[in-house]
């Protein structure tokens, strides 16, 4: 699977099988944290085998989820653009864990912290938790707003690989599925996403903006 399959693939994820994720996909993905904490000053960690973060808690069981063993807790130095690179790198992880044949959801609120597994330094945060595992289903289809209403842009008339960033901006997760961000495109091929107002929505920004790369081609533009 490649990435564009993966960013169609991708659905959110709530119910998990008893499937433990195989050894390789393990040093994998701790592989892609320690890259991905490296480049960015990050200070994610991949959580596995721990059952009681999505255990019998009340907002575990609003949010649905169940069989959930094993996720990344997006953590990093408390900062104004720590939400937007917490969403870009997560997002990392998310469409390669997908590629591998795995399942995610992101998850701001529906979990309880287990402080004890976790390493969070005094100016640390805990923005949120990516789930990661088999999924029971590959997740439903979820409505999605038209490429007009994210896009300051006509995007009818702009140029093919700016379409196909906004198709895959469309197509990322976001919390609450608001899509509260807005492109456009400016002389010299610069692009500029802003984040709307909503919970998480600086989170959203990053994940956006790795969607939009991936569909545009980064070669092509230049954020600004
Ligand atoms: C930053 C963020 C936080 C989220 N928090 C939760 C959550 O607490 N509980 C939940 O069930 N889903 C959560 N989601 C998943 C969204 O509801 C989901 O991505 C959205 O409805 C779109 O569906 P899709 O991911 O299947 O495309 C979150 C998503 C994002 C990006």
């Amino acid at each position: 699977m490649n990435i564009i399959d993966a960013i169609k693939e991708r659905h959110s994820v709530r119910h998990y099988t008893a499937q433990p994720i195989e050894l390789e996909k393990i040093q994998r993905l701790k592989q892609l944290v320690i890259e991905y904490n490296e480049v960015s000053g990050l200070h994610i960690q991949l959580i596995t085998n721990e059952p009681r973060s999505f255990g019998e808690s009340l907002l575990a069981r609003y949010g649905k989820f169940s069989g959930v063993t094993n996720y990344f807790a997006m953590i990093g130095k408390k900062s104004d653009f720590l939400d937007e690179t917490i969403g870009y790198y997560g997002e990392k992880l998310v469409l390669e864990s997908q590629m591998m044949g795995l399942n995610t959801c992101w998850v701001g609120l529906s979990y309880k912290k287990i402080s004890s597994v976790l390493n969070i330094a005094n100016d640390e945060k805990l923005v949120c938790l990516i789930s990661v595992g088999y999924g029971a289903t590959q997740g439903v289809d979820h409505k999605r707003k038209m490429p007009y209403k994210v896009s300051k842009t006509d995007v009818k008339s702009s140029p093919q690989w700016y379409k196909q960033g906004i198709g895959c901006a469309l197509l990322a997760p976001t919390a609450i599925n608001q899509q509260k961000f807005k492109f456009e495109l400016k002389p010299g091929n610069k692009v500029s996403v802003k984040a709307g107002w909503g919970p998480y929505s600086k989170v959203d920004l990053g994940i956006v903006k790795y969607h939009f790369e991936i569909g545009a081609g980064i070669q092509n533009f230049t954020w600004e």
